[in-house]
């Protein structure tokens, strides 16, 4: 297969620099363009970043000039693929453009989300989603397209319902520890958040309760998407953790915790046969000590692919309950547009 040249909007940030950690030595992306704001615009990479991860920025990075997100910008029209970690605030024109010029963009930004012909794509639960690209591309006429990944605690929440969509899942109620790098940099003031818990994100609830509905349901080209029937009440909460959203969730369904641990245990990755570079060798793990999922321990499982999930029992209010943790960088942001990128590679839709 060619190398197929990608580019990186919004490449300064917390899931830009996850990104270009992720795509460094990526077997079959090369990373050719990075865009930022005007603020970043013609400085050398390692100068416009605050570099902030838990892994080395690749040395390749530091020397890129820094572009503009212009699809006319230098080394952009090398790129197949737009990685986005854009703002919501000013991605929706921006991934149009690169839309319309041809590229494929896998987003992590909300702004197209809820759009009726944009899936929200999350390859283990509903790769069938990805058939509504031939019907966004002939209404906006573009040869490009944009695909979005969900938010990154609904991500993990989805990833965790899904095996229990058999047992009639019917309500979910689920209050989320959710890590800083979720507030992208510089993020929360340290002098709010250590000692403390803040009890509110901005927009984040519905979020979680619309997109978790989405993409749990159905897509065909004469319904388009019909949301799922499960009813999903989010609480969201800031704690002070480099990286990993913890969930507690609650769920009405048919079922007891020893069919929840089967449904988990025989869960079956459908692109387990694909050879998608990101896929990691189990999507949800099940923990059987007393005090897991932890984010310091068990984030990075699969290299921060994998949604960990422990202490599944009995609740006397909705039936059972259990904790997730998804890495909300990887899993959550930047893995998931890369693993949806490698499924387009498979499908045809990115030219291989
Ligand atoms: N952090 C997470 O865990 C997470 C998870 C899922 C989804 N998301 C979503 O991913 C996106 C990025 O989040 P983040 O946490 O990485 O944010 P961030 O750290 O604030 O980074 C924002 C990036 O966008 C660039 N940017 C800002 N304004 C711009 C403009 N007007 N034109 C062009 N570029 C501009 C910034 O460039 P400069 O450095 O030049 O300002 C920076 O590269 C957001 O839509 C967020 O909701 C984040």
């Amino acid at each position: 297969m060619r190398r197929i040249g990608v580019g990186v909007l919004g490449a300064t940030g917390m899931v830009g620099q996850r990104f270009l950690s992720l795509l460094d030595g990526h077997p079959w992306f090369d990373v050719r363009y990075l865009g930022a704001s005007e603020r970043s615009a013609g400085k050398q990479y390692s100068d416009a970043a605050h570099w902030v991860l838990d892994a080395p920025m690749p040395e390749w990075a530091g020397d890129i000039t820094v572009g503009a997100c212009d699809p006319a910008a230098s080394g952009a029209d090398g790129c197949d693929v737009l990685f986005s970690a854009l703002p919501s605030s000013v991605a929706g024109p921006v991934e149009e453009a690169f839309a319309r010029a041809g590229g494929i963009v896998a987003t992590n930004a909300a702004s197209h989300r809820m759009d009726p012909d944009v899936p929200i794509l999350i390859p283990e639960v509903n790769a069938d989603h990805l058939g509504v690209i031939d019907v966004q591309r002939e209404r906006r006429g573009w040869e490009g397209a944009i695909v979005t990944n969900a938010n990154c605690t609904t991500t993990g929440l989805a990833l965790g319902l899904y095996p229990l969509m058999d047992l009639d899942l019917s309500r979910v109620a689920v209050t989320t520890l959710q890590a800083l790098s979720g507030a992208g940099y510089p993020g929360v003031a340290s002098m709010a958040i250590i000692d403390n818990v803040i009890p509110f994100i901005g927009g984040e609830e519905e979020k979680v309760a619309a997109e978790t509905r989405r993409i749990l349901g159905s897509w065909s080209v004469e319904e388009g998407f019909t949301d799922a029937p499960v009813e999903v009440s989010a609480t969201c909460t800031r704690v002070n953790v480099t990286d990993g959203h913890l969930e507690s969730v609650f769920a009405s369904l048919d079922g007891g915790p020893e069919d929840v641990r089967k449904a988990f245990r025989d869960f079956k990755d459908p692109m387990a046969d694909l050879g998608l570079p990101t896929s990691p060798s189990r999507a949800l793990m099940l923990l059987d000590e007393d005090d897991r999922p932890q984010p310091r321990r068990d984030r990075h499982r699969g290299k921060g692919m994998t949604v960990t999930i422990g202490r599944v029992r009995p609740d006397i209010v909705l039936g059972v309950r259990f904790l997730l943790l998804v890495h909300n960088t990887i899993r959550g942001a930047a893995g998931a547009s890369i693993i949806n990128a490698e499924l387009m590679v498979r499908r045809g839709i990115v030219p291989g």
